[in-house]
């Protein structure tokens, strides 16, 4: 048997995490097998170079440089988590996965994308079978982002109109993707949650 493999995308603040604890909550409720985790990090070694992205100066890494780490995790992180766990025949919930690169990094530096699609294609291999993308209010999710005060606002501090590309580019991924689902974010947690899950139902109903 093999897993289910989902993540959830969308810019800072914008209630992706409260998403993917509810819908793992949901899954498990009705008797599935349930792996969630997150990018960058899930697992020890990754988490260790979560905090060197996350944290410090905005200028810290270059850009190839930040790519690279940001793929070292990746990979680090599907071969003691995500691989193994859908071979366990779980589903697995990921918080952020390589879009966010492409967005993020990518759509700062468009000369960059072929880099990306390259280390995409060599060293991850796995594109998730379902994505979501929670579509928000950049202003609102970026407030949102920096109330929190978490020392993990490297990207936050880029500001608004950052957000704002990044919003645009999930938006034309959910486009381009068969698997990419944009999903309104704007209504109450509720509302949203029962969005994400009439897709989920959907797509598992017919694995
Ligand atoms: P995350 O923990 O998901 O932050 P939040 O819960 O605020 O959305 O991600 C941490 C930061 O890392 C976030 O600002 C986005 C950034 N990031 C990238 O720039 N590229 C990537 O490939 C990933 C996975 C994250």
């Amino acid at each position: 048997m093999s897993g289910y493999f989902i993540s959830i995308e969308g810019i800072d603040g914008s209630g992706k995490t409260t998403q993917a604890n509810l819908l793992k909550r949901k899954l498990n409720d009705l008797g599935y097998k349930v792996t969630l985790t997150r990018e960058p990090g899930g697992v020890t070694g990754a988490e260790e170079i979560r905090n060197l992205l996350v944290k410090g100066d905005q200028d810290r890494w270059s850009s190839v440089t930040e790519i690279l780490l940001f793929f070292a995790a990746r990979r680090h992180h599907l071969e003691r988590c995500i691989l193994p766990a859908l071979d366990s025949g779980s589903i697995v919930i990921c918080d952020r996965f390589t879009d966010s690169t492409l967005v993020y990094q990518g759509g700062n530096n468009p000369n960059l994308i072929k880099l990306i699609n390259n280390l995409r294609e060599l060293v991850v291999k796995r594109e998730p079978d379902l994505t979501i993308v929670i579509d928000v209010d950049p202003s609102k999710s970026l407030s949102r982002g920096l109330k929190r005060k978490s020392k993990e606002n490297r990207f936050e501090l880029f500001g608004l109109e950052f957000q704002e590309k990044a919003n645009l580019s999930y938006r034309s991924l959910s486009k381009e993707l068969e698997r990419c689902h944009l999903i309104n974010g704007k209504k109450n947690i509720k509302d949203t949650h029962e969005s994400i899950w009439k897709l989920v139902s959907n797509h598992i109903n017919s694995i």
